[in-house]
């Protein structure tokens, strides 16, 4: 079978070597002709664990290429996985897909399969069916199908490779029999429905982890008000199969590339439709106050942050990635910087795309203890292993004031307090003193 696969961001590329990784012949496709030669090389233009091994792999079964005459003409498989990043609205701009659709009708000369991957609000399967019927150049029979995604950043080939499910929303037999021929060398149950179904499925999901997510963080703040421990509450719920003991660890909120931008296309979605879609607007609501918690936390020992000197330990939006997109850093660092903060910061791999948008604001540091030498305070933003497991008595040794306030849980309040330290957690108390 040859596949095409259009985009070579997280779901394109991820989706495109772990294809060839079981045995099918891919052609990788991008506008963008650096990242194209890069990957000709062998280089991932992502950071994702395991995807460069995979490409370097399965080099044989993959080519990449700028052309899109060459990579649709003769598919039998075209998976879209272009982006459709948030439009100023909280739409999705579904821009890239529709190219990409115009394209593959003017390209194609044999019936071929068009699978949308990337997470498209309902109904634009059947727009991409319309493009693509309307700018047909042959006679051809080209299906759409949806298929989306659900993979994490970080674990993305894992999350592939060893789906939970493989949803496909088909309109006929004959799409539903190629596309389980494709996915035949993968061990994963399939959810078969129709597209407009299965567009519901990716945005239902998400929002739903989104929600569980800020539910949690309310609760966690409730927590600190009336004096419980978060982290106890979430075991006690969590091993109720009902609720699932996942998506439960309370913070500064969710950040990334898929759960700010879909609650907020979900919402514009049922807005559209005259429908208020009340959870998923709570969760944003949420999401955006537990953001900026630490800072209300800080009020409690300092007024302002003029000409304090502040660590930042953690700039992604979450660990395994060097994403900072919807990231808390970008929320926070801002305010202490605009408030007169000297800021000092440290990530494992997310420094180099915090340099792109704060080149000269904030010091970089190149290790942990370099950021906390004679700092006021220390915020904790993303819960890297080299932060978890970064010893308590140096916070107090190098720190001039050892104030952490902690954004992801990641110490134990004892400990903590045994060390020395001032420590601030997200709705957590100690159980006994
Ligand atoms: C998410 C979905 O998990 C994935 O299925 C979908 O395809 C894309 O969006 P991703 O954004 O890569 O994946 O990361 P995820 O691990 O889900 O975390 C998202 C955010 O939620 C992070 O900022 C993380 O810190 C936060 N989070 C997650 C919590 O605050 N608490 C949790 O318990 C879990």
């Amino acid at each position: 079978m040859k596949i095409s696969v259009a985009g070579t961001g997280y779901v394109g590329l991820v989706t495109a070597v772990c294809l060839a990784e079981k045995g099918n012949i891919v052609t990788c496709l991008d506008i963008d002709m650096g990242k194209i030669a890069l990957m000709q090389k062998g280089f991932s233009p992502i950071f994702e664990p395991k995807l460069e091994e995979l490409m370097q792999k399965n080099r044989d079964n993959i080519v990449y290429t700028s052309d899109y005459i060459m990579a649709y003409r003769d598919a039998d498989v075209i998976i879209i996985g272009v982006g459709t990043p948030e439009k100023k609205d909280g739409s999705a701009n579904l821009k890239y897909v529709f190219e990409v659709a115009k394209q593959i009708a003017e390209t194609v000369e044999r019936d071929c399969i068009v699978i949308v991957k990337s997470t498209v609000p309902v109904g634009t399967n059947d727009k991409v069916e319309q493009i693509i019927k309307e700018n047909r150049k042959c006679k051809v029979n080209i299906e759409v199908v949806s298929n989306p995604e659900f993979l994490s950043q970080g674990t993305a080939v894992q999350d592939t490779l060893n789906a939970t499910r493989i949803v496909l929303g088909v309109e006929s037999q004959k799409a539903e029999s190629i596309l389980k021929q494709m996915y035949s060398q993968f061990e994963i149950p399939f959810v078969i429905t129709d597209r407009r179904s299965a567009e519901m499925i990716k945005y239902a999901a998400n929002d739903f982890l989104a929600l569980k997510i800020s539910y949690i963080n309310e609760m966690a703040n409730l927590c600190e008000i009336v004096g419980a421990n978060i982290e106890d509450v979430a075991k006690g719920m969590g091993m109720d199969p009902r609720i699932g003991d996942r998506f439960l660890n309370a913070g500064i909120g969710y950040g990334g590339s898929c759960f700010p931008k879909d609650t907020k296309a979900l919402h514009w979605l049922a807005s559209f439709n005259d429908y208020e879609l009340k959870t998923v607007k709570a969760a944003i609501e949420v999401n955006e106050n537990q953001k900026i918690k630490l800072i209300k936390k800080s009020k409690k020992y300092f007024d302002s942050f003029k000409g304090l000197n502040i660590a930042v330990l953690g700039l992604t939006f979450k660990p395994g990635t060097d994403d900072l997109r919807d990231a808390p850093s970008l929320v926070n660092i801002p305010l202490l910087i605009e408030d007169g903060a000297n800021v000092k910061a440290w990530d494992p791999v997310g420094m180099d795309n915090f340099r792109k948008i704060y080149p000269d604001e904030i010091k970089y540091c190149n290790s942990i203890e370099e950021t906390l030498i004679d700092t006021d305070i220390c915020f904790i933003f993303t819960e890297w292993p080299e932060i978890k497991n970064f010893k308590l008595e140096k916070f107090t040794r190098l720190m001039k004031n050892p104030l952490v306030l902690d954004g992801r849980n990641c110490y134990s309040l004892d400990e903590a307090e045994k060390r020395g330290l001032i420590y601030e957690s997200i709705g957590r108390r100690k159980v006994f003193n």
